[in-house]
């Protein structure tokens, strides 16, 4: 069984500091947080609008964590240069709307594989390991693989959001079987966006499934408990949905 590594998304930890201006709370040391209490990766996204993380974070990430940076991007000129001014671990490549709160769905690859190839082959010549968020879709899975992609990083919102129960175990049968696909097909397969410790464990327990993705719910949960707490209780959860399906 693959260990199932946590990336933690710092993006909401820079939208407090943001909502006052000046430097605290520090992104930077929330990652360092993060990786004591068991973070595999570190995730932040520069949005267009610098709505939260700012490029000044970016380049203190890429400089001095000890883990690896996941790049989080829009498939735009200039996002590519910033990651190859960087190169850091990995890029994931995601929509990007402006009017919108949060990533709302996936890449649409399958109808923009012309447009994203070249963002794929720019990054991966860098040795940036490229991943694609996308919908638990085949045809998605399909053309990701077409394009060059390293990993694909399935969408979980949809599952994650479900309230009526068989609603959400339909989502949950798409993610399971698009994760086994993205294991036929070579690729390596994460999963997140709205993951919280009610809904982490099924996902967890997806054996072809190798990172979690998880941000908004951790640094709100910090609040209550403190980050390391919060992040040290995902990581248990996560562990042991895994065990059990060992
Ligand atoms: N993965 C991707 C590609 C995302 O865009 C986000 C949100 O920025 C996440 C994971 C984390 O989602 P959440 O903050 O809801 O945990």
């Amino acid at each position: 069984m693959k260990k199932l590594r946590l990336g933690v998304n710092i993006d909401h930890v820079a939208t407090i500091r943001n909502a006052r201006g000046g430097v605290h709370p520090d992104p930077l040391r929330a990652a360092r947080i993060a990786e004591a209490a068991g973070a595999d990766g570190i995730t932040a996204h520069l949005r267009e609008d610098r709505r939260h993380i700012s490029d000044g974070d970016i380049t203190r990430l890429a400089r001095e964590l000890t883990i690896p940076l996941n790049f989080e991007m829009a498939a735009t000129e200039e996002m590519l240069a910033i990651a190859l001014d960087h190169k850091p671990h990995a890029s994931c490549l995601v929509p990007e709307k402006r009017e919108e709160r949060t990533t709302e769905g996936g890449l649409d690859v399958a109808g923009g594989h012309n447009m994203l190839k070249h963002y794929v082959d720019s990054l991966k010549n860098a040795d940036i390991r490229v991943s694609l968020f996308i919908e638990a879709d085949p045809f998605q899975l399909e053309a990701a693989k077409k394009i060059g992609a390293d990993i694909v990083e399935i969408h979980t919102g949809a599952y994650c959001d479900s309230e009526d129960p068989a609603k959400r175990q339909s989502e949950f049968d798409r993610i399971q079987k698009a994760a086994a696909m993205a294991e036929d097909l070579g690729l390596e397969c994460h999963a997140g966006h709205g993951l919280t410790f009610g809904t982490v464990g099924p996902v967890a327990a997806i054996p072809t499934i190798v990172e979690l993705n998880i941000g908004h719910f951790l640094i709100g949960e910090a609040i209550f408990t403190g980050l390391e707490t919060a992040i040290g209780k995902m990581r248990r959860l996560m562990d042991e949905a895994r065990q059990a399906v060992a």
